[in-house]
C-alpha cells in the first residue's frame, strides 16, 4: 500500500534502472582476446528496404547459414554494428555516469561469454576479460547502482556455434556450467543479482540469434524463423535448462548471498473474440509462453506439454539425471521482458504450434503501436505481471520494458521524446497497480536507456534511450552524449520512488 511519508506504491529500496546486453553496446569485439560470438554476424536491417546487403531481402531478424559464411570470409561487406555497439568497452565509465546521475540503483548487462572464454571451452579463462568486468561492476558500486548481470544474452560463443551446432550438444552444456562457475568465483560479493538466458524461449523463433544457436540450416528449416524442425529447437530448449539449472546450482554454493532468475519474452494473448475457441487459442498459446518459466520456476516438465510432444512425435533425449537437476535448479527470481500482447484467433487444430507470433499478430483496434509496429499496450502489463505472480508466488524483476523510436535529435542530442516519456508513465503506473494488487516486484530496467544497437535489426537508429548518443548505423559519429526530456523525467520518478509521474513540471537542467 501507499507509504504515507513518501507517497509511493513501491516498496523501499525498489530497484530503478535499465537494461542493456553486452554485443549491444560493448563493440572492441577484437580487443582484449575476445573471441567472436554468433552476434559478430548479424547484419543491419534498415527499416525501410528490410533488406541486407547488396539489395537481398532479408527477413527480420533471421541469418542464413550462406550469409554467416559469407561473413566470416568477407566480413568487409557487410555492416555489422554489433561488432561496434556504442563502444561501452572504452566509454563505460563516461556512459555509466550519465545513467548514475538519473539516480538508477540498478544496471543490468550481461557478460560476453566469448571475452572470458575466447572460443567458449579454452583451458583457462582470459583474464583481460575477466579484468574487464571488474571495473565495470567496480565503477556501478563507485557510482551507487547494483549490476544485475545475464550470463547469456544472445551472444554465444561462434566456436560452439560452429562445431557443436550450440545447445544442440551437452559440450555446450558442460561449457556453459564451467563460464557460469568461472564468473561466480570471480565476482562473488560484486555482483547479488544474476540471470541465466535472455529471453530463453525466443529459441523457438529465432533459433540462430538467440542463445540456442543453432545454426540456421535450409535442410532443417532453422533458417525461417517461423518453420523448423520442432524437435530440435525443444532438444535444443531442454538442455538450455539443464544448462541453467546448473548455473542456479553453482550459483547457489558458490555464493549463497546472491540471487539468480530467468528472463523470458512475456507476450500475454487476448482471445480475438468471446468465441471459446479463439480462448481455447489463448490457453494453447499460453502454453508455449508458460512453458520456458514453468520449468525454471517449479522445476519440472508442465503436464500440457506431454500431449503436444506426444502427437508431434517429439521425444526430449534426457541424460540420467536431468530431472534431479531442474528440479534442484529453480530459480529465486523470475524475470520478463514486456513490450506487447497479442491476440489469438482459432486455428483449427487442437494443439497448434507456436505461431512465435513476433510480426504476424493480428492487429488489436484498441491500441497505438510503436513505429516498428509493436502494439503498446500499458494495462497489458499489469495483467500480465499478475498471471505471472498468481503462477509462481516468487519475486519478480522487469527485466526489459522499452520504445524503439525514430529520434530527431538536436545538436546536444536533446530531443522532447514526449512520446517515451509517455509510455513510461503509463507503464509505470500499471506496475504501480499491480503492486497495489498484491504483486511482489522489486525492480524495473528500462531497456535501452543509453540509446545502443538494436537486436532485431541491429539499427541504432532505433533509438530507447534517455540518454542519446551520437551515433548513426554505419558507426559515423562522435560517441557524444546528450541527455533527451526523458532523462529528466526518468530522474525526477525515481528520486520520488515512482510516486511523481506527473509530466507537467519536468525540470530540463
Ligand atoms: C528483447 C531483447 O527482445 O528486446 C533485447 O532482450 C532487445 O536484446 C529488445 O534489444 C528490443 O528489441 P529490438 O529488436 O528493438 O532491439
Amino acid at each position: 500500500m501507499v507509504n504515507s511519508s513518501t507517497g509511493s506504491v513501491f516498496p523501499d529500496g525498489f530497484l530503478w534502472g535499465g537494461a542493456t546486453a553486452a554485443n549491444q553496446i560493448e563493440g572492441a569485439y577484437d580487443e582484449g582476446r575476445r573471441g567472436l560470438a554468433t552476434s559478430d554476424f548479424a547484419p543491419f536491417i534498415s527499416r525501410e528496404a528490410n533488406r541486407g546487403y547488396e539489395g537481398d531481402p532479408l527477413p527480420h531478424n533471421a541469418m542464413t547459414r550462406e550469409m554467416l559464411d559469407d561473413a566470416l570470409e568477407h566480413p568487409e561487406k557487410w555492416n555489422l554494428p554489433k561488432r561496434r555497439g556504442i563502444d561501452f568497452y572504452h566509454r563505460y565509465r563516461e556512459q555509466l555516469a550519465e545513467l548514475a546521475a538519473m539516480g538508477f540503483k540498478v544496471f543490468r548487462m550481461s557478460i560476453s561469454w566469448s571475452r572470458i572464454f575466447p572460443n567458449g571451452d579454452d583451458a583457462e579463462p582470459n583474464e583481460e576479460g575477466l579484468a574487464f568486468y571488474d571495473a565495470v561492476f567496480d565503477e556501478c558500486h563507485r557510482l551507487g547502482m547494483e549490476p544485475l548481470v545475464t550470463l547469456c544474452h544472445f551472444d554465444t560463443p561462434l566456436n560452439l556455434a560452429l562445431k557443436y551446432g550450440g545447445f544442440k550438444s551437452r559440450h555446450t552444456v558442460d561449457a556453459f556450467e564451467r563460464y557460469a562457475e568461472t564468473v561466480f568465483s570471480r565476482y562473488k560479493g560484486k555482483v547479488k543479482y544474476w540471470l541465466t538466458f535472455n529471453e530463453i524461449n525466443n529459441v523457438l523463433t529465432n533459433p540462430f540469434t538467440c542463445s540456442g544457436v543453432v545454426l540456421p540450416d535450409p535442410n532443417d528449416g532453422t533458417h525461417n524463423p517461423y518453420k523448423g524442425d520442432w524437435a530440435m529447437k525443444y532438444q535444443v530448449s531442454h538442455n538450455q535448462f539443464v544448462a541453467s539449472a546448473k548455473a542456479v546450482i553453482k550459483c547457489h554454493e558458490i555464493d549463497p548471498e546472491a540471487k539468480i532468475g530467468n528472463m523470458v519474452c512475456r507476450l500475454e494473448n487476448y482471445a480475438e473474440s468471446p468465441k471459446p475457441e479463439d480462448q481455447l487459442q489463448v490457453l494453447f498459446e499460453d502454453h508455449f509462453n508458460w512453458f520456458y518459466s514453468d520449468v525454471q520456476a517449479k522445476g519440472e516438465y508442465p503436464y500440457y506439454m506431454k500431449r503436444f510432444f506426444d502427437e508431434n512425435d517429439i521425444h526430449i533425449e534426457m541424460e540420467p539425471g536431468d530431472e534431479e537437476t531442474l528440479k534442484a535448479g529453480t530459480v529465486d527470481f523470475v524475470t520478463i521482458s514486456y513490450y506487447m500482447t497479442y491476440i489469438m484467433r482459432y486455428k483449427g487444430e487442437p494443439v497448434p504450434k507456436p505461431s512465435g507470433s513476433l510480426v504476424s499478430a493480428i492487429k488489436n483496434p484498441y491500441l497505438e503501436a510503436s513505429e516498428w509496429g509493436w502494439p503498446i499496450d500499458p494495462l497489458g502489463f499489469r495483467i500480465t505481471l499478475n498471471h505471472i505472480y498468481d503462477r509462481y508466488h516468487l519475486p519478480i524483476f522487469i527485466s526489459e520494458n522499452g520504445l524503439g523510436a525514430v529520434d530527431q535529435l538536436d545538436e546536444n542530442g536533446y530531443v522532447e521524446d514526449d512520446y517515451r516519456i509517455d509510455y513510461l508513465k503509463r507503464h509505470v503506473e500499471q506496475l504501480g497497480e499491480a503492486i497495489k494488487d498484491g504483486v511482489d516486484v522489486f525492480g524495473y530496467a528500462w531497456w535501452g536507456p543509453i540509446d545502443l544497437v538494436s537486436s532485431g535489426t541491429s539499427e541504432v537508429s532505433k533509438r530507447y534511450g534517455f540518454v542519446s548518443v551520437d551515433l548513426d548505423d554505419f558507426g559515423s559519429g562522435t560517441h557524444k552524449l546528450g541527455r533527451k526530456k526523458s532523462f529528466y523525467y526518468y530522474k525526477k520518478l525515481i528520486a520520488s520512488n515512482g510516486a511523481d509521474l506527473s509530466t507537467d513540471n519536468i525540470v530540463i537542467e
